[in-house]
């Protein structure tokens, strides 16, 4: 029951039903709303059970992006949507393998779209096409006690934008790569078959390790000498590994190893 809900955007259409494999979801769409992250943020808040919930935007007036960046996307061109997860047994410290199962259901999908060879994931889980950001994921998880309590993953795919304003790096989007104008909704379920698919294995501990190795595979720069400001100085390094939190592992060219947080490196251009 979804109670104490202010609603800043306009609902456009309300509500939709999909089943995915094992999951059930429950689709909102909005035409314009500030954030889904937010908006879904707020309903837990409140006192919701956001499990399954799917809240889809044309447009955000504050799209958020990881750390304090902001996500752009012209109005209705994009797939914006979050969706709300309880996980059934993933401690805090684990809990980058939502990271790596979101990412890797999202290859699942923009692999229909674009060759394969040139999908690859950023670290921690930027969707790159060769150099240029497709899709990018932005999680935010509650803790209560040793459980994590709920996530909110939040995606946003650039589908059908054209131009991007020059403030975003490397952007690229489904259109640019394939010529062809997509619907943002067939998209969305489709993501929602793969995110089920990729999510049934975090219910088995044992599936960890083939999750992590699928992960680790589609690494963009692994194993790849490439420029790097690590800890404010810039460097050249090899991507190595992934620590058991998530953290990258790189080694440097004097032999030394670093291992990363999100805020202490940032991938330079060659
Ligand atoms: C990033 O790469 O910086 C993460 C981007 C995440 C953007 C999506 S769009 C839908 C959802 N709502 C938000 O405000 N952000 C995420």
């Amino acid at each position: 029951m979804i109670q104490n809900v202010s609603f800043r955007g306009n609902i456009y259409f309300c509500i939709g039903f999909f089943q995915a494999l094992g999951m059930q979801f429950k689709n909102f769409f909005f035409e314009s709303v500030d954030s889904t992250n937010v908006w879904l943020s707020n309903l837990a808040q409140s006192g919701n059970d956001i499990d399954g919930l799917v809240v889809v935007a044309g447009y955000q007036t504050k799209g958020r992006g990881i750390n304090t960046n902001s996500w752009h996307s012209d109005p209705g061109k994009n797939l914006l949507f979050s969706i709300g997860y309880r996980p059934k047994s993933i401690s805090p410290s684990e809990q980058f393998i939502i990271s790596k199962a979101v990412s890797l259901a999202l290859v699942d999908v923009l692999k229909f779209y674009v060759l394969p060879e040139d999908l690859h994931i950023k670290w921690p889980n930027d969707i790159y096409v060769r150099n240029n950001k497709i899709a990018g994921i932005l999680i935010s998880s509650t803790v209560s006690g040793n459980k994590l309590e709920s996530s909110i993953i939040g995606i946003g795919i650039n589908v059908n934008q054209t131009v991007f304003p020059g403030w975003i790096k490397n952007p690229t989007s489904v259109f640019r790569e394939t010529f062809r104008i997509f619907d943002c909704q067939m998209i969305l379920n489709e993501f929602l078959d793969a995110f089920s698919n990729r999510f049934d294995t975090l219910n088995d501990r044992n599936k960890f390790d083939q999750l992590h190795k699928a992960y680790f595979s589609l690494l963009y720069r692994r194993g790849e000498w490439a420029a790097y400001m690590i800890l404010g100085e810039k460097k050249r390094a090899k991507i190595k590994g992934l620590s058991e939190y998530g953290q990258l592992i790189l080694v440097q060219e004097n032999g030394e190893k670093v291992t990363c947080d999100l805020k202490e490196i940032v991938f330079l251009e060659q």
